[in-house]
């Protein structure tokens, strides 16, 4: 130990965050990871040491305190607006026009921006240290989740300049890569995707637990500040102020003198966007002087000051080679488009979904024909149309099939669902799938068994389940191609580590509908073990947090199976976790969602689940869903083709929303 622990600590901490201001602010480091976290370490190991000497802006708190069930709702001093949007140079020459009148003058000097597509938080700080963090919420009220902004490494805990009182408001988002990251490990996970860094950024915000949300490399740009001390007059220079303090403020800002400056910039950011590390919409054009700001005012949506003018998405043109159909794990067959690949958004794109069969039929796609992809904020490429100019008479049309193209079952397709599906239990297609979910690293984490190995395994007829795994030795893994005895010997020690698996994965690796890893662990702990589960009617499964009929039914329907039988029975014989160690917990939910508690009712056409799927999610997140709008109804969920019970809920009020809204809100509730 050193001689003089709380003085080693102040050092350590002013030293590290004097890193982080270089690292994050100038984009100028002087030093490396590496040394950054042999640092980190030292003060960790210290502070665990002598506890009363922790600093309030230490950077070992980012990693975030305790979980909370709730977040308490602020109001905002000065309400936090939205930009009017525009989308073409004529919409600003109004605006620049109007601005001019208003004030009175031939031109005004501007301040351009990018418009990064995050979400907007408001920091304050008291005496410099970061006392408070607000999100946006309705503009005049937000949630304050003060312990989540810690953990954003762009967030200084403490000023550069002592004595500020101070309010910043920003940008939170998340870089394109982090993005990209988190999306894997939630697809191993089996948990929904987020459709763009937008949706996980405020998913990760609202995160109960703001150790999973120091995980989400989320960073932060000031724009905006106020202070009761003199600042400077012109917007320009604040933002060089809020730079001196230690705040990140994006590099990319310039000070447009007239008109033209303002349009070479956008035009400028519009071809460098796909440079960046993270998404931007558009640019923000501001009125540099404050006093001119002040004078402008506000409408009741938005400041007449500033202007966003936003990007198009972007559109690419390229053939359709061909649809292929893929049989997922739980049968569904979704339809793939196959295109000569084409420069999109930063991107090569060679497939993109064509979601179901609604789809398929709704653009009455050829082979070969000529296709538009578009991808706006959303990850996932969409095919918006088709050019039947020029298409030969003889191409051949897309249909959907009528049997399944691995095992040709007749496919079949509830009523009021969106997807088709294979339901023959013995299907190869979805004996791969099962297999590389039950190996996968959020399941059982087998080493050695990717899908090369589960091709053959499937090919051969090795293995006609799961549980067939287990009793795979040594001389038929040798007999399978390209295995040699090391990699089968690898796979054998991976199939016999998986045995300690917790009995959550376990239930997870079965891969039941809408049992994601929430609701595994929720089952697992409630239920105890395995027998109890099994013993558990519809009505016991929904004693679970987080369990609605729709889960609980597929829960039962997978159990009742003579196939989930035989496969359990081969499960316990070789010796897997079938009793849990979670400690059982009392009904609170696991995440905060805005469906807790409020009866949703689904109508219309959703695109990208079946309506079972979306009420499994509404279950899953604490809510219930009806058939009919009543009084009772908290919510409607409204997709194309809507009808009587969309009036119904207009005229009694109940609040709608459609599938893209709905996929945010789903997003923000995820808890990991
Ligand atoms: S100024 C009065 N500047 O865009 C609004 N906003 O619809 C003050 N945004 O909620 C915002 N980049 O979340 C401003 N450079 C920028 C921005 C920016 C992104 C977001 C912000 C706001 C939304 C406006």
């Amino acid at each position: 130990m050193v001689a003089d622990p709380a003085a080693r600590i102040a050092a350590l901490t002013a030293q590290l965050n004097e890193h982080n201001y270089r690292y994050y602010v100038l984009a100028a480091p002087t030093i490396t990871d590496e040394a950054y976290d042999r640092l980190l370490a030292e003060l960790r190991q210290l502070e665990a040491a002598c506890p009363e000497s922790v600093l309030t802006d230490s950077p070992s708190l980012r990693v975030g305190g305790q979980p909370t069930t709730d977040f308490p709702t602020v109001a905002h001093a000065v309400p936090m607006l939205s930009l009017d949007n525009s989308y073409s140079p004529d919409d600003v020459r109004d605006f620049d026009r109007r601005v001019c009148q208003a004030l009175g003058l031939d031109s005004v000097g501007y301040v351009a921006e990018l418009k990064i597509d995050g979400v907007a938080l408001s920091l304050h700080y008291v005496d410099s240290v970061l006392a408070r963090a607000v999100t946006r919420g309705d503009g005049l009220r937000g949630d304050d989740i003060t312990a989540n902004a810690r953990t954003i490494r762009t967030v200084p805990l403490r000023l550069r300049q002592a004595g500020w009182d101070l309010e910043v408001r920003g940008e939170v988002f998340m870089p394109r890569a982090d993005f990209a990251r988190l999306n894997q490990e939630r697809e191993e996970a089996g948990e929904a995707l987020f459709a763009n860094p937008r949706n996980s950024t405020a998913g990760s915000l609202k995160l109960q637990d703001p150790r999973l949300a120091a995980r989400r490399g989320l960073r932060f740009a000031a724009y905006w500040l106020a202070t009761d001390r003199a600042v400077p007059a012109t917007h320009w220079d604040r933002l060089g102020l809020l730079r001196e303090l230690g705040l990140p403020v994006d590099p990319a800002a310039e000070r447009c003198p007239d008109l033209d400056a303002v349009f070479a910039y956008c035009a400028r950011q519009e071809a460098g966007r796909d440079q960046l590390a993270y998404d931007i919409d558009g640019v923000v054009i501001k009125v540099d002087r404050v006093e001119h700001q002040q004078a402008l005012g506000t409408t009741a949506k938005s400041p007449r000051h500033a202007l966003a003018l936003k990007f198009r998405a972007r559109q690419a043109r390229t053939q359709l080679l061909d649809v292929t159909f893929q049989v997922g794990r739980t049968g569904v067959i979704t339809p793939v488009a196959v295109l000569a690949p084409v420069a999109l958004a930063g991107t090569t794109i060679s497939r993109a979904t064509l979601h179901n069969q609604d789809e398929i039929e709704r653009l009455q796609l050829h082979q070969g024909d000529q296709v538009v992809l578009e991808k706006g904020g959303d990850v996932i490429p969409k095919v918006v149309a088709v050019e039947t100019a020029g298409r030969p008479d003889q191409a051949r049309p897309i249909v959907f099939p009528t049997q399944c193209p691995a095992c040709r079952a007749t496919l079949a397709r509830e009523a009021d669902a969106a997807a088709t599906r294979c339901e023959n239990p013995t299907c190869p297609a979805q004996l791969r799938r099962r297999l590389e979910h039950f190996a996968s690293r959020q399941a059982m984490d087998i080493e050695g068994l990717g899908p090369a190995a589960v091709e053959q395994l499937v090919e051969r007829q090795l293995v006609a389940d799961v549980g067939d795994l287990y009793q795979l030795n040594l001389e038929a893994l040798v007999a399978l191609d390209r295995l040699g005895e090391r990699s089968a010997q690898n796979l054998l020690d991976g199939l016999a580590a998986s045995r300690q698996r917790p009995f959550d994965r376990v239930l997870f690796a079965l891969g039941i509908r809408h049992v994601g890893t929430t609701v595994a662990r929720s089952l697992a702990r409630h239920f105890g073990s395995l027998d109890r589960l099994l013993q558990a009617d519809e009505d016991a499964l929904e004693q679970a947090p987080e369990i609605g009929p729709t889960i609980a039914r597929s829960v039962r329907d997978y159990f009742a199976t003579p196939q989930a039988d035989a496969l359990l029975a081969k499960l316990r014989d070789a010796g897997l976790q079938l009793m849990s160690e979670l400690e059982p917990t009392a009904s609170a939910p696991l995440v905060a969602s805005r469906f807790a508690g409020t009866t949703v009712v689904l109508t219309g056409a959703l695109e990208r689940f079946s309506r079972d799927e979306a009420a499994a999610m509404i279950e899953s997140l604490g809510g219930k869903t009806a058939a009919s709008v009543s009084r009772r109804t908290g919510l409607v969920v409204a997709g194309p083709g809507a009808g009587s019970k969309l009036e119904k809920a207009r005229e009694l009020g109940v609040p709608v929303i459609d599938e893209a809204e709905f996929l945010a809100w789903v997003a923000a509730a995820r808890p990991e």
